[in-house]
């Protein structure tokens, strides 16, 4: 996507250095953007685990270019020892997004399939981590394509008129590599012309929505509007919401969607006013072994100081305030689930399912072979 009219992605190998990975560091925007090295395993984990990137797919495509930093520094007489404790890590450093095991996984096969010397595995680390970032934005694009087709279908309803769109948290082209899984559909409709206007929640405590959605949907043109958190009740109820797209941190075979704390709230406004619900993900971001998301999906707790503080810019200088009583308890938790019978669809690579098991895995019927019922 663009920045400042230039192309970028969310992560990349350095031009001029194979060794260096680089990251836009997000926790800067959107006052300042800003280009960060990473060069060490330590640097990857702080990146995941500090929020310098988030968001199921890139948290899974920076795992990946991770274990090839790790494999980079591997010694040579325990290179597969080394990688796999260096993917424990990884693994360790946020709990939810299913995409970042998955990346771990993915590069310790692939590299552990090498017969050849360490030279060659570095190299399949290094093409395994590009292929899981290309796979990344190339899935998001493909999700785009079919999330256009519901958008189209309300345009036509409302006879041209602008869909109004509620999102939650960012599942935007930052939280992937590019195009985003929920902003994919918004951006291909708008630059098909077609008039979408999009509500984006703040999103507390970390505010993805409005420091991050606000942002990018503004660099792509695209009309939107800010809302606290609480309002999307009320805008449904008065008819002023289409559509609703979120996207996952991990969403069970049977149709159970993890994502950002308060998306549940929404699911259920959504489901009580008869307005659409959907979400969207990559295939990556499937949890092939879980049945029930409620009882099952890790949920990240994490530091109460991002409830009880703010940050923002003020005076030109970014600073962290507090808003609570100083010594007021606060809990943080940072992902909810949404059960399947909330869900009007599900947007993927591949097209659009109803959330349950038959729809997911009609989709992926390979998964219901191999994985899912053997494994039970
Ligand atoms: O804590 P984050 O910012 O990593 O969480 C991201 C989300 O929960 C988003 O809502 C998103 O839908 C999942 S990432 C595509």
């Amino acid at each position: 996507m663009h920045v400042y009219g230039e192309h970028y992605r969310t992560i990349w190998m350095k031009e001029d250095n194979p060794n260096v990975v680089q990251i836009i560091d997000q926790r800067h925007l959107p006052h300042k953007f800003v280009v960060e090295n990473l060069v060490t395993v330590d640097d990857v984990s702080a990146a995941i685990k500090d929020m310098h990137v988030r968001g199921a797919g890139l948290i899974g495509a920076t795992a990946g270019f991770g274990m090839y930093i790790a494999a980079l520094n591997a010694p040579a007489d325990s290179f597969m020892e080394s990688l796999a404790a260096d993917g424990e890590k990884l693994k360790a450093t946020r709990p939810t997004a299913v995409n970042l095991a998955w990346a771990v996984e993915r590069q310790l096969d692939a590299v552990g399939a090498v017969t050849g010397d360490v030279h060659t595995k570095i190299q399949t680390a290094r093409e395994t981590a590009q292929a899981i970032a290309d796979e990344d934005a190339d899935f998001c694009r493909r999700i785009g394509e079919h999330g256009l087709a519901i958008i189209k279908k309300i345009s036509q309803r409302k006879n041209g008129a602008p869909v109004n769109i509620l999102t939650h948290c960012n599942a935007g082209w930052l939280a992937f590599v590019d195009y985003g899984s929920a902003t994919a559909p918004m951006y291909a409709a708008h630059d098909k012309g077609i008039k979408i206007h999009v509500w984006v929640d703040e999103t507390r405590p970390r505010n993805q929505g409005a420091r991050l959605t606000a942002w990018e949907l503004g660099q792509h043109g695209v009309p939107h509007t800010l809302i606290a958190d609480n309002v999307g009740g009320h805008l449904m109820q008065h008819g002023l919401v289409d559509l609703v797209i979120t996207g996952s941190d991990r969403t069970t075979y049977t149709g159970d969607v993890g994502n950002k704390i308060g998306t549940y709230l929404k699911a259920l406004a959504a489901y009580d006013n008869g307005v659409p619900f959907y979400t969207a993900l990559p295939s990556s971001t499937f949890d092939w072994m879980m049945r029930d998301g409620i009882k099952e999906m890790p949920i990240e707790q994490r530091d109460s100081t991002e409830v009880k503080y703010i940050r923002g810019k003020v005076n030109g200088e970014i600073k962290q305030v507090l808003l609570t009583p100083k010594d007021s308890p606060a809990a943080n938790y940072a992902f909810d689930v949404t059960p399947s019978r909330l869900v009007t669809g599900l947007i993927t690579e591949r097209g659009i399912c109803e959330a349950s098991e038959e729809g997911v895995l009609g989709l992926y019927p390979e998964k219901r072979k191999k994985d899912v019922n053997n494994d039970q």
